[in-house]
């Protein structure tokens, strides 16, 4: 069994945080997206795994994934040269998926009860695709599945504008290699893609079985800044306290990971939070659900169900920021904890909400 990465795409709907990286790569409680979806690949054994990237980002997840060895596995790259589909993706793997079957994981999914479910409900030479599913608020947004009386799929839709079934598929698939023979003959969707969702209503026009499981404990498509932030939520509410940086006269309550080299001084905390290696919080309130990265700042500051990338700083801010995302190195801050001005270079489509004003 292979698996396969779909690290590809534009990733506009996470603007701006994804005008200068990829959005796999966004953190999630400090560890960037792609990083568990290596791990339940990992964790089921299957060691060889082909990545596929965009022209725009591939460097950028090449550099942080590397060869594998760090996650105990080996990267195979394909570069992607236009985000035709996730259909178009799996052809452009082809050659390097040979005649087994894989586990296709799209780069921006998540989820917490792994993939072993998925596995089990492959047999050789029976199954020719196996889907995850999951009941959602608004399956306008996802694939769907339309199930019969007996649970089974009879119809499966892209994205569809009128509701047909509250089931959406998740991004993670069990493929055996009938599935390149039904993407050889697939046309583009309206929205001008070849559809993975088409090929697996493909194999079941054809007669073939394709098998679906309920996720288990938590998915999450991080595809909206919203969603980010909930991701991170989730990932946080698993944490355990691990205080190995430095902390002085601070008061800490709840599950707090702090990685050495972070300095915590004359704080309060409240977990779940996760402060990554150098990070410095100094004279400040950290509230829960927040993930602060390595080397940012936070100083004569409150911040909490937040999300502050590497190098991130806020300083000197009378009010209290909530639910916001800083990318990396953003920086924000009043000349003193007194100021009531603001002073803001924001750079495109970013926002900031001021409440109370
Ligand atoms: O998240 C689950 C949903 O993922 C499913 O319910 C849908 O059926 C499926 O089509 C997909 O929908 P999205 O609109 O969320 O797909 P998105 O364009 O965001 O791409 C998913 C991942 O695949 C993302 O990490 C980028 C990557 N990708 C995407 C395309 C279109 C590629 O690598 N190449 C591509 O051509």
């Amino acid at each position: 069994m292979k698996g396969l990465i779909l690290s590809g795409g534009k990733g506009t709907r996470l603007r701006p945080l994804t005008h200068t990286r990829a959005k796999q790569l966004v953190p999630i409680g400090n560890r960037a997206n792609l990083d568990y979806a290596v791990d339940d690949l990992s964790d089921m054994g299957i060691r060889d795994i082909v990545v596929v990237i965009s022209p725009e980002t591939g460097t950028e997840v090449q550099n942080h994934l590397g060869d594998g060895s760090a996650y105990g596995v080996n990267f195979t790259y394909v570069l992607q040269d236009q985000p035709l589909g996730l259909a178009h993706a799996v052809k452009t793997a082809r050659p390097h998926l040979g005649e087994e079957p894989f586990v296709m994981y799209l780069g921006d999914n998540l989820l917490t009860g792994g993939i072993g479910h998925l596995l089990e409900a492959y047999h050789e030479g029976e199954t020719a695709a196996c889907i995850l599913l999951t009941e959602v608020p608004n399956p306008q947004s996802f694939g769907v599945a339309v199930l019969d009386e007996q649970g089974q799929i009879s119809r499966l839709i892209e994205k569809p504008a009128e509701y047909v079934s509250p089931w959406a598929l998740v991004g993670v698939y069990l493929f055996t290699p009938l599935i390149h023979k039904v993407i050889e003959t697939l046309q583009p969707s309206p929205r001008g893609e070849l559809e993975i969702t088409d090929a697996i209503q493909g194999l079941i026009d054809w007669g073939f079985t394709v098998r679906s499981e309920k996720v288990r404990g938590w998915w999450k498509d991080t595809g909206k800044p919203e969603d980010l932030l909930d991701a991170n939520r989730l990932v946080l509410s698993r944490l355990e306290r691990n205080i190995a940086g430095t902390v002085e006269e601070s008061e800490l309550v709840g599950e707090i990971e702090i990685a050495a080299g972070a300095v915590v001084r004359n704080s309060r905390l409240r977990g779940p939070i996760s402060i990554a290696a150098g990070a410095v919080i100094e004279n400040a309130y950290v509230g829960p659900y927040t993930s602060i990265g390595q080397n940012a700042v936070v100083k004569d500051a409150e911040v909490e169900y937040s999300i502050l990338m590497q190098g991130a700083q806020i300083r000197h801010l009378s009010r209290r920021l909530d639910a916001s995302i800083l990318g990396e190195e953003a920086w924000m801050g009043g000349r003193s904890r007194k100021s009531h001005s603001y002073q803001v270079i924001l750079g495109d489509r970013s926002s900031v909400v001021v409440d109370g004003e």
